[in-house]
């Protein structure tokens, strides 16, 4: 801490308060009053003042972990569990600051949130509250983020802590394609698999911000929360407001150890519900079949060669309400089309359950299209600012979800029709960000709430669903992963992770997905070639590998697919029983990127118990007159022996027996494969 040097920080110390704020560490930094690195909490009186600063009262700590009210969050009972509260106070606000740590032993992480009470007697507004705050050396620590776009979603991007601020954030109401609520630092000597590492994965769904600051003592400042952007929360005297929680790791087994904690935090402590830990059904999408030209028939058609080929479940994508036959409508008119869904839904649901197949649907209630019954009847009902022309995005505005009534009718009409057949999944998507934001229903002074209350809105909604649907499998999605975060994953175990379905482009996104989240949470499809978003061709055993490490799925017509594809169904879906099991349970370490080397591509999902694992290897470009190529395995039991297994492409390998040191250690050979984007599993058995 650095308090026996100088400039000391006696309480009476007032002569040279700016000369020595900045250089102690501050566990909950205010403003305005000395410190001058960028602070987590800010205010504003009724007076108009800012100024805040806190300092210690009384601490307790329990067994446990409390829930935050409405708010996601993780869960651990008291025998993995336990949780440091610790008050603090400014005392000329009479603003009280509880700042909670819950310590995961088992995964290495500490859930830490943030609530402010106002002990006051009159209103303040709140302009800022991060969630947390790290302060430390700066010991050669390289910053790691996640960045994308539309259909290239989570790149991983390392780069150097530089002296000033360096931060990514959100200010688009939902976590978004570009940037990603995740920060990690980590010396510039850790690799994937050795070394120190620390982060911060942020448990929420809307504007965040994750900053470094580096200072003019060579410390680091870590902090995340919610984007102070546009946000300004009036505080009634009395009232309290709950931050949302930040997950912060640590590991010393370099970034593969960060990533398997992430995994196993979320998948033990995070996410809920009776899919939790169960295998997913194989499903069929027809967005990519058809988009919006499809009728009862044509899914059918769909349903028929698809069960027979093992599939489990169709999913009815967008376009079955209202009168939308394309983009531009009806969003927010929760009624069937029945020229399309001919006969009804619950017609359509009874053929495909006789077909032994499971029935799932796709909705986007948080939107609403201007040409729909619905903004006829409630224009108001749109986020917008008086007398302004509200923008457009994909020809629809976002519906005000702080408003009670609002969401009370979009739910009514979604439970409908999920009351209406025999629903077992529903797809949540959301294909907008946030602009414009002003609200009917805030009065002037709580403008500044919207977009929190909007996500808090979001969040009752869902839970709502869940609730009153236990048996439900949600998936959620926006405009394929621009809200893949862990908010999400407390109300949905299984997240659309990109509208890029090409098996290349997937390799990148998935990687940069699975640095955070389990594989169990990875949408993951067979798609059609050419690919719908890159033109690329590939071939489907290759498709099927990639999406092996998702929750594997199909989303082409299979009527149309030629045969030699479709043919090879039933053995892709054989292959999902008998891997999903370790795919979702196992370790997940990354072996080559080929973002990095250009050419290939693995990873390895490990069992618990080390008795198997299963490498992925993609050849994504051959080269010419090269040698086999050595791939180190790591996670594998050092003493045991392996066989390999399952290499019906590669007969050479066929039985092959190492060691798990020499497979860490040496490594074994991959012999050269001829062709572009060609794919082998490699399923190593412990003998
Ligand atoms: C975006 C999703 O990511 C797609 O999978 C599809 O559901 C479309 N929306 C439908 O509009």
């Amino acid at each position: 801490m650095r308090t026996g040097e100088m400039p000391f920080v006696p309480s009476k110390n007032n002569r040279e308060r700016t000369g020595f704020m900045d250089t102690f560490p501050m566990e909950y930094s205010g403003n305005n009053l000395g410190d001058y690195r960028e602070g987590t909490l800010a205010v504003r009186t009724m007076g108009g003042h800012a100024g805040v600063s806190l300092t210690y009262v009384s601490h307790r700590i329990y067994d446990g972990k409390e829930p935050l009210e409405g708010l996601p969050a993780t869960f651990g009972d008291k025998d993995v569990c336990q949780t440091l509260e610790i008050t603090c106070e400014d005392k000329v606000l009479k603003l009280q600051v509880l700042l909670s740590y819950s310590v995961f032993a088992d995964t290495d992480a500490i859930a830490r949130s943030v609530r402010i009470v106002n002990g006051g007697d009159e209103a303040i507004y709140l302009t800022k509250v991060l969630s947390a705050c790290i302060d430390m050396d700066n010991e050669d620590y390289e910053m790691m983020t996640l960045h994308g776009s539309w259909a290239r979603e989570r790149g991983i991007q390392i780069r150097p802590i530089m002296k000033g601020k360096q931060s990514v954030g959100s200010v688009r109401g939902e976590s978004s394609h570009q940037e990603h609520p995740f920060v990690a630092w980590k010396r510039s000597s850790t690799t994937e698999e050795t070394g120190e590492i620390y982060a911060m994965n942020f448990v929420y769904s809307g504007n965040f911000l994750a900053q470094m600051e580096a200072d003019q003592f060579g410390f680091i400042r870590a902090m995340m929360g919610i984007h102070p952007d546009n946000f300004c929360w009036k505080l009634e005297a009395g009232e309290s407001f709950q931050a949302p929680e930040v997950i912060c790791m640590y590991s010393a087994q370099g970034i593969g150890g960060m990533t398997r904690n992430f995994h196993d935090l979320y998948r033990q402590h995070l996410i809920r519900g009776i899919y939790k830990d169960r295998k997913r059904p194989v499903l069929i999408n027809n967005w990519e079949a058809t988009y919006f030209d499809f009728d009862t028939q044509k899914l059918l058609e769909i349903a028929r060669q698809a069960s027979a080929l093992g599939i489990e479940m169709l999913v009815m994508d967008d376009g079955w309400f209202g009168h939308r036959d394309d983009d531009n409508s009806s969003l927010g008119d929760w009624q069937v089309n029945e020229t399309k869904v001919d006969g009804g839904l619950k017609y359509l649901v009874d053929e495909v359950n006789k077909l032994g197949m499971k029935f799932g649907i796709w909705f986007e209630p948080e939107m609403i299209s201007p040409d729909s019954d619905l903004y006829r009847a409630h224009p108001d009902w749109a986020i917008q600012i008086p007398g302004r022309t509200a923008s457009l995005c994909r020809n629809q505005y976002v519906l005000d979800l702080t408003r009670q009534e609002v969401r009370d009718y979009i739910y009514d009409q979604v439970a409908a029709v999920l009351r209406s057949a025999n629903i077992e999944y529903v797809k949540w998507d959301m294909n907008r960000p946030l602009s414009d934001l002003g609200s009917y229903g805030l009065a002037a002074d709580r403008q500044g709430e919207l977009l929190h209350r909007q996500v808090l809105a979001l969040y009752e909604m869902q839970e709502r669903l869940i609730s009153d649907f236990p048996n439900l499998l949600l998936e959620n999605c926006s405009g394929g992963g621009a809200r893949f975060d862990p908010g999400m994953l407390y109300y949905s175990p299984q997240i659309w992770c990109s509208d890029d379905a090409d098996a290349i482009e997937r390799l990148s996104i998935q990687a940069g997905t699975a640095l955070l989240y389990p594989l169990s949470t990875m949408g993951a499809h067979v798609a059609d070639c050419p690919n719908h978003t890159v033109g690329r061709v590939t071939p489907f055993e290759t498709r099927g590998y990639v999406a092996l490490a998702g929750t594997f799925g199909y989303e082409l017509d299979v009527t149309k697919i030629p045969e030699a594809d479709r043919n090879q169904i039933p053995e892709q879906v054989a292959m999902y029983h008998k891997y999903n099991d370790l795919v979702r349970q196992g370790d997940y370490y990354r072996i080559a990127h080929y973002a990095q080397n250009h050419y290939y591509d693995c990873y390895e999902v490990v069992a618990k118990d080390k008795s198997e694992a299963l490498v992925t290897y993609i050849q994504v470009l051959n080269r010419p007159n090269v040698h086999s190529r050595r791939i180190h395995i790591p996670g594998l039991d050092p003493d045991r022996v392996y066989v390999i297994e399952n290499t019906q492409d590669w007969p050479e390998m066929e039985q092959t027996q190492y060691r798990g040191d020499t497979l860490h250690y040496a490594g074994m050979n991959i012999p050269p494969i001829f062709d572009d984007f060609q794919g082998r599993l490699l399923h190593l058995r412990a003998i």
